[in-house]
């Protein structure tokens, strides 16, 4: 059986270990979703990763829903992200582009215009966002029209060929946390009537209508996708997430989807209840493909899930953030960095590139 310092095959590129750095909202770009200066040496610091999902980045100014993210529909912006990439490229590392769109998860003050934000439904969200005033309640939505709907696939389709101008290695599809496929793919968000509402199979159409575009510029095994079927993160649920999510895996594993990365529900931030574990765990049985597992993971926790089968590869997320060098740490079963959460979401270098690796300690 692997260990995390395994190298591991992921389509055709050869991955150096099994723990992955997965998403993680930084909220250090410019008010044009530019990356801002320091982004590429906080990445190249993290290139030790198996594999780095970079930031979810949306694929249109439509798609924003908190301030200062990056994005990758201009020019200006996948400029940006190709200095990333080619630095984290130098050190050996390898990265995919989360796409995103936020849907009803935004505030008209971060939209063009003062415009609403898009949803599968006009339900407003009890959620909050960042804006520039900090902390605000979601805005009422619109319900999108059906051509709103093509705008949007095709928005991720030019995204997707920005993300290879920009030099990624692969696309990791953002469908969980709440954000707009999620709203779209579970009943509580999506009460439409017409062939994007209604039965799983409707209600995972714009999942896998997306999925077909971005596979008109990317090979499928450079695609992968993150779903948190189980939690309720962003005030989202499904009546069947057992149901809905069996029959979107089989549709993925029927296009030859390269990974599913699944967010299981993490200590803090978004729990799963115990009925939720359990599904998660029929719904593995639905996906025979590379399974990346996430949330909570420590070391111990991570190797046990690629030792009995169950998982491929771990992301590890806040001890990314606090841990630049977290392979090598891992190895040598070091102490770890605490991560500092005041400064998760925006500001300077301060808790973004001034984590110590192991040598500097
Ligand atoms: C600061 C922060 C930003 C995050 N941003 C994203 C994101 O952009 N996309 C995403 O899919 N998940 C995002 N997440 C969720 C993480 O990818 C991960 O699921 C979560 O941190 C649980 O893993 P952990 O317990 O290893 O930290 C974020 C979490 C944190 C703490």
């Amino acid at each position: 059986m692997p260990t995390l310092f395994d190298s591991t095959q992921l389509g055709s590129l050869t991955l150096n270990n099994r723990i992955f750095m997965p998403p993680l909202t930084r909220c250090r770009a410019d008010t044009d979703g530019v990356q801002g200066e320091h982004a590429a040496e906080y990445y190249a610091q993290r290139a030790s990763a198996g594999l780095i999902i970079a930031e979810a980045t949306q694929v249109s100014a439509l798609g924003k829903g908190y301030i200062n993210t990056p994005g990758i529909y201009t020019q200006q912006q996948t400029t940006a992200w190709k200095t990333i990439t080619d630095t984290v490229h130098q050190k050996g590392g390898t990265i995919f582009c989360q796409l995103w769109h936020v849907g009803r998860i935004s505030h008209t003050s971060l939209l063009p215009a003062g415009k609403q934000p898009l949803a599968p439904s006009a339900i407003q969200a009890q959620a909050q966002t960042f804006t520039a005033n900090g902390p605000e309640n979601v805005s009422l939505p619109r319900a999108m029209t059906l051509e709103d709907i093509q705008t949007t696939i095709q928005d991720f389709k030019h995204a997707a060929q920005c993300a290879k101008d920009a030099g990624f290695d692969g696309i990791e599809i953002h469908a969980a946390n709440g954000y707009l496929i999620d709203q779209f793919i579970r009943d509580k968000t999506n009460q439409r009537d017409d062939q994007y509402g209604g039965s799983a199979e409707n209600r995972a159409r714009l999942l896998l209508e997306v999925f077909d575009a971005v596979n008109e510029i990317w090979p499928v095994e450079s695609i992968g996708v993150r779903f948190a079927p189980t939690i309720t993160f962003n005030d989202i649920e499904d009546s069947d997430p057992l149901g809905t999510f069996s029959y979107i895996y089989e549709q993925l594993h029927h296009r030859k989807a390269v990974y599913l990365h699944v967010c299981e529900g993490a200590a803090g931030i978004s729990e799963s209840s115990e009925e939720g574990k359990a599904i998660l765990k029929q719904l593995r049985k639905a996906w025979p493909g590379f399974y990346i597992v996430n949330g909570s993971y420590d070391l111990q926790g991570g190797q046990d899930v690629l030792t009995s089968g169950y998982a491929d590869a771990v992301s590890y997320g806040r001890p990314f953030i606090a841990n630049p060098d977290l392979p090598e740490r891992l190895k040598q079963n070091a102490k770890l960095n605490t991560p500092d959460p005041s400064s998760f979401y925006g500001g300077d270098t301060k808790g973004y590139t001034d984590y110590p690796a192991l040598e500097q300690v």
